[in-house]
């Protein structure tokens, strides 16, 4: 499936970010098959957001895929458990690249009545590789067959790739704005909706490391960490999404008991 063109406004259907306050403010949602980059400096709740995105699609019994390349799948659940997320409500699979075993838990995600979360965990099978063997892997060439497989079988709707930095450091690309027009042409064509982390050193102006990423995505949301009177907030803007009448002002990022929460002008005075 390649990008469609659509006939009217309320023919673009749209994958919402749920994000309390966010949505309602980017047209209800990320139009699907988009891409969307997420960046931030560390800890700004990146993967979390990511997370709380795609979990909102599984929990609506679609299957979903979590690309960590940096973050084991152990410490990203321990970490959804702790903010609350509920896994009584979808199924969870881990992955690995053995196409063999994907094949096997095909088998289990397709006889699942739920909505399937499935983790690919590279950074640990990296981990799990002899040392002369881990850098001439060519993980695109593991990541792209790994997402292509799981469209064919089991209609993945949405991709998270966490890292795009990491991604670099693994890969070495030789070309490297060559390969990234093509990564982003690869889930284009593919017609799946995409988040792309991408990690931004603190109080960098750039978005992302080669400054064609953002020109590539579909649309950028921004997290920073602000710094008022010793407090210190994340801050959040949606700064582009194609097809939608967006407001980018800048919101207060929250996570609490009932989830993401993007609060307009914030709590704070603006000074
Ligand atoms: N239950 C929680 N409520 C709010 N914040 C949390 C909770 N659990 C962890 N965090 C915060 O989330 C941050 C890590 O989020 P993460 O998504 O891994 O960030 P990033 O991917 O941007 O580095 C930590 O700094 C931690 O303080
Ligand atoms: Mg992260």
């Amino acid at each position: 499936m390649t990008e469609q063109l659509v006939s009217s406004k309320g023919e673009i259907k749209r994958m919402p970010l749920s994000i309390k306050g966010l949505d309602d403010n980017i047209g209800g949602g990320l139009p699907t098959g988009s891409i969307m980059l997420v960046c931030g400096p560390a800890g700004t709740m990146k993967s979390s957001l990511c997370f709380n995105s795609i979990y909102a699609e599984a929990e609506a019994k679609k299957n979903v895929l979590y690309i960590t390349l940096e973050q084991s799948y152990v410490s990203l659940l321990n970490q959804m458990i702790n903010m609350g997320y509920d896994f009584q409500k979808i199924d969870v699979t881990v992955i690995g690249s053995d196409p063999n075993i994907i094949k096997k838990k095909v088998k289990d995600i397709k006889a699942s009545k739920k909505g399937h979360l499935i983790l690919s965990d590279l950074g640990s099978l990296r981990a799990t590789m002899k040392a002369q063997d881990a850098p001439s892997a060519d993980w695109w060439n593991i990541i792209s067959r790994i997402v292509k497989t799981l469209k064919e079988e089991v209609d993945i709707s949405c991709v998270v790739l966490d890292s795009l930095n990491s991604l670099y450091v693994l890969s070495d690309f030789k070309n490297p704005r060559n390969k990234i027009f093509h990564i982003f042409n690869f889930f284009k064509q593919l017609g799946i909706t995409a988040f792309f982390v991408s990690e931004m050193p603190k109080d960098s102006s750039k978005y992302c490391e080669y400054e064609i990423e953002d020109y590539l995505a579909d649309g950028v949301l921004v997290i920073q960490l602000v710094e008022r009177n010793r407090k210190v907030t994340r801050e959040v803007n949606i700064a582009k999404m194609r097809g939608t009448d967006i407001n980018i002002d800048i919101f207060t990022l929250e996570f609490g008991k009932d989830g993401f929460k993007a609060l307009y002008g914030g709590k704070m005075p603006l000074v």
